[in-house]
């Protein structure tokens, strides 16, 4: 009897290959991370900065599609005039900073000033308009602001990301940006050792950093 030899190397082949440890990238996949950021006057700038050297990931800064004046008081009123425009009828100031390749980052940090008591408006825009691609990833909010809390935005950040996974709510003041660097790996460190603080009540979700990010901090 003729024994038909394809089938039966094709099928030990199957085997051999089920028998084959999966491979290094797919066992273990590494954390892709975006920081993006907004600054007026650059103190967030040198927050995303510092988070940088600390944490490594890609900088991406946002551009209002119009620059803001350099006048505090103008701007404050141009800004007051977006928040109505916001929060009255929906309509987000324009930008002009779009990502299409979200889905290659696993984790977002999203550093911010805190505006008139919200997410400074052109991070609104941001958030509103990746609202999709932002879905199921780990999104870590920092937000630098003159003397007020930043748990002031948490409203903003469950209404414009509501299907993120938030992890931590870092919080500079303007009198702590002489030392943001030791702030910035402070945070660091408790992002890596899961004490983030929590962003509102329910969520727990753990801080999901680069392990290398957390070996460069001692954890
Ligand atoms: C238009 C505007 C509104 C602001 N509103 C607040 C506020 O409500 N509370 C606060 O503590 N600081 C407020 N600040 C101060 C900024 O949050 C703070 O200086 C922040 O560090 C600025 O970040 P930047 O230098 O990256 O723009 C405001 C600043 C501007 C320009």
């Amino acid at each position: 009897m003729k024994i038909p030899v394809f089938p039966l190397i094709i099928a030990t082949l199957l085997c051999v290959l089920r028998l084959q440890p999966l491979p290094a990238q797919t066992q273990e996949k590494p954390t892709k991370q975006l920081i993006v950021y907004f600054s007026w006057s650059g103190n967030t700038e040198k927050v995303a900065a510092a988070l940088q050297k600390a944490v490594g990931g890609k900088p991406v800064r946002i551009e209002p599609q119009t620059p803001y004046p350099e006048n505090y008081m103008e701007t404050v009123l141009r800004a007051r005039a977006e928040k109505n425009a916001i929060y009255e009828r929906n309509d987000y100031p324009a930008i002009r900073t779009r990502l299409d390749d979200m889905e290659a980052y696993d984790t977002v940090f999203i550093c911010y000033p805190l505006w008139l008591g919200k997410v400074a408006m052109p991070m609104q825009t941001f958030l509103h308009n990746h609202r999709e691609m932002l879905k199921g990833k780990t999104v870590i909010p920092v937000c630098s602001s003159g003397k007020s809390p930043a748990s002031k935005t948490l409203p903003d950040l469950k209404r414009l990301c509501p299907s993120c996974i938030v992890s931590g709510l870092f919080s500079i003041k303007r009198e702590e940006m002489e030392k943001v660097e030791e702030v910035v790996a402070g945070w660091v460190k408790d992002l890596c050792r899961h004490k983030a603080g929590i962003a509102w009540e329910g969520n727990t979700a753990p801080a999901n950093i680069r392990q290398d990010s957390c070996l460069k901090v001692g954890h």
